[in-house]
């Protein structure tokens, strides 16, 4: 499995111009999976719901999902990015995989860190595994690496590759990942912001 882990620097709310960038990135890239980082598209720092709300999308519709949809069709491959996600009057810090032919995983961020509590409502999602290609791929966003029940139950759950949107604030979590990676035995990609 050819993996690439495309790592971008959003700017808050351009939502545009940050897809019109990462379309740019993507003409570079030829990989069967491809990771970019938690909510790559609308930026990261938030202060309240009021402003995720503002680029929040529902599931299967809006501009972020549209964009993973047309770049893992062209690119034939899976393609695994973070977004806002709404849900009635919730909103979700979450993540997709996409496929050429459709969704194959979704998930919705267990563990909020610090402030995202103020702008997110916590996931009420398992952490999905999903076969694609040769490989089964896992799903966590960023701060769920602290818990290292995470990746070990995606792990127990037949998680080969553990795609990980993140945008690291803690200096520790690259070391951590390799933790990660070595108590379990699978690859971890970590896309970060
Ligand atoms: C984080 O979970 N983005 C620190």
């Amino acid at each position: 499995m050819k993996v690439a882990v495309v790592q971008t620097r959003p700017r808050l709310h351009r939502v545009e111009e940050n897809l019109a960038a990462m379309d740019a990135l993507l003409q570079e890239v030829d990989a069967e999976l491809i990771i970019l980082p938690e909510l790559f598209a609308s930026g990261y720092w938030f202060l309240d719901r009021e402003e995720t709300a503002g680029v929040a999308e529902p599931l299967g519709a809006g501009p972020v999902q549209d964009a993973l949809e047309r770049w893992a069709k062209s690119h034939d491959a899976a393609v695994c990015g973070g977004l806002a996600e709404s849900e009635g009057d919730r909103v979700f810090n979450s993540a997709v995989i996409q496929g050429p032919r459709g969704r194959l995983a979704h998930y919705r961020k267990l563990h909020l860190f610090d402030g995202e509590k103020l702008c997110f409502d916590p996931g009420d999602l398992a952490p999905p595994v999903v076969p694609w290609r040769d490989a089964v791929l896992g799903l966590m966003i960023c701060f769920d690496w602290r818990f290292c029940e995470v990746a070990r139950g995606l792990t127990l759950r037949g998680c080969e590759i553990l795609c990980h949107p993140s945008n690291l604030v803690m200096e520790i979590c690259p070391a951590a990942m390799v933790t990660r990676a070595l108590e379990n035995g699978i690859h971890c990609c970590t896309a970060d912001r």
